[in-house]
């Protein structure tokens, strides 16, 4: 029979070194290959449970984790919808801090930007003197992990900011979690997510979020948040049906509990020195190859490296350089893909491989 699949018509042979989806571990695809069942069978009911246990423990929180039928920006707007009346902060390092803002002024928020130079991080300094200035915001959002530019930001410090100034707190950790610890509980973050298909390495199409009581009640005396993204009735169906009120993406859910109990086995700190490791190892082979890294020094992303292009060549002629060698990277993002690409290590990205990608990417450049 002749084989129609997107893979053969379009030759996707590519190793991956993408920022999301990306490559996934062999048995987590095997996970998704099951024959389907209800949503509100007993079956579900157990899966569900078991996975949004296996999160609590990953985030070490005790409050509330939803599972959202939605890539990572459905939660983001959840965010707004459920916990902000008139106004917040939107910390912004790129693109995705960007999106935020968009996000909430496309909701009806007044925002507030506190946005830094590009590549500087958010020190807690400069967001807790924003936020003397601003006293009367609901809420702060900070993007963990900027995808954009290959950034962390000190979560930890600046979590302590707006505590100590009593504001919700939203993180969009999409491309982070997973791939770097966080503390949800200790850290007291409100509305905290990701989506499947960055650092877990799960395809696309299921968003996963640790919800606080406060987040919750702020949600509860909200009139305009619509049914779909509201809170509430997610905490009620989780309750009472340990399920969604929509069907969920039962193969994905399976997949993330598939790769959560992978993770459990290899423990959980030695899962993010793999992480650290593998990114430790990209830098150093760019170094090798005389490259540099675009974002401050002390905070790179552990997941994902934005790297400037050299001198006689744009980051898109490496990026177009490296798939004719087999390797799928990233382009740099918006305005900046002359000037940068990006190497993604997340999800199932091994030693091996990314000395192979260093090695073709040594000859491009
Ligand atoms: C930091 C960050 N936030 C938000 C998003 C949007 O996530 P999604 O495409 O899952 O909605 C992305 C996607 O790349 C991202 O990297």
């Amino acid at each position: 029979m002749k084989d129609s699949s997107i893979y053969k018509k379009r030759g996707l042979k590519m190793e991956l070194f993408t920022v999301g989806p990306v490559a996934c571990h062999p048995k987590v695809l095997d996970e998704m290959n099951k024959q389907m069942f209800s949503h509100r069978s007993v079956e579900y009911r157990e899966l569900h449970r078991e996975l949004v246990g296996r999160l609590e423990d990953f985030l070490e929180f005790d409050e509330k984790v939803f599972l959202f039928p939605s890539s990572g920006s459905g939660v983001m707007e959840t965010s707004v919808r459920n916990c902000v009346e008139e106004k917040m902060l939107c910390c912004i390092n790129g693109a995705f801090g960007e999106r935020y803002d968009e996000v909430a002024e496309s909701n009806g928020v007044e925002v507030e930007k506190l946005e830094t130079e590009s590549g500087k991080p958010l020190t807690p300094e400069i967001l807790d003197e924003k936020l003397n200035q601003e006293p009367d915001v609901e809420a702060v959002s900070i993007t963990l992990n900027e995808t954009s530019i290959g950034l962390l930001n000190p979560l930890d410090e600046l979590s302590e900011v707006v505590n100590e100034h009593d504001k919700l707190l939203f993180v969009d950790a999409v491309s982070g979690m997973g791939g770097t610890d966080i503390k949800a509980g200790e850290w007291g973050l409100d509305v905290c997510f990701a989506s499947s298909q960055k650092c877990f390495g799960v395809p696309p199409g299921l968003a996963v979020a640790s919800v606080s009581e406060d987040a919750l009640e702020k949600s509860n005396n909200m009139d305009e948040k619509g049914w779909y993204f509201d809170l509430k009735r997610y905490e009620d169906y989780d309750e009472r049906k340990s399920g969604t009120h929509m069907t969920p993406p039962i193969p994905q859910i399976l997949a993330l509990n598939k790769r959560l109990e992978m993770i459990e086995e290899v423990g959980k700190e030695q899962h993010f020195q793999n992480y650290k490791e593998r990114s430790q190892m990209v830098r150093e082979g760019l170094e090798d190859s005389g490259l540099t890294l675009y974002p401050e020094e002390g905070y790179e992303s552990p997941t994902v490296s934005c790297v400037n292009a050299p001198e006689e060549m744009t980051g898109i002629e490496v990026y177009q350089g490296m798939r004719e060698k087999g390797f799928e990277l990233a382009k740099g993002y918006g305005d900046l893909d002359i000037t940068t690409f990006r190497i993604g290590n997340m999800g199932h990205v091994t030693e091996e491989k990314i000395k192979r990608m260093l090695g073709a990417l040594s000859d491009v450049v």
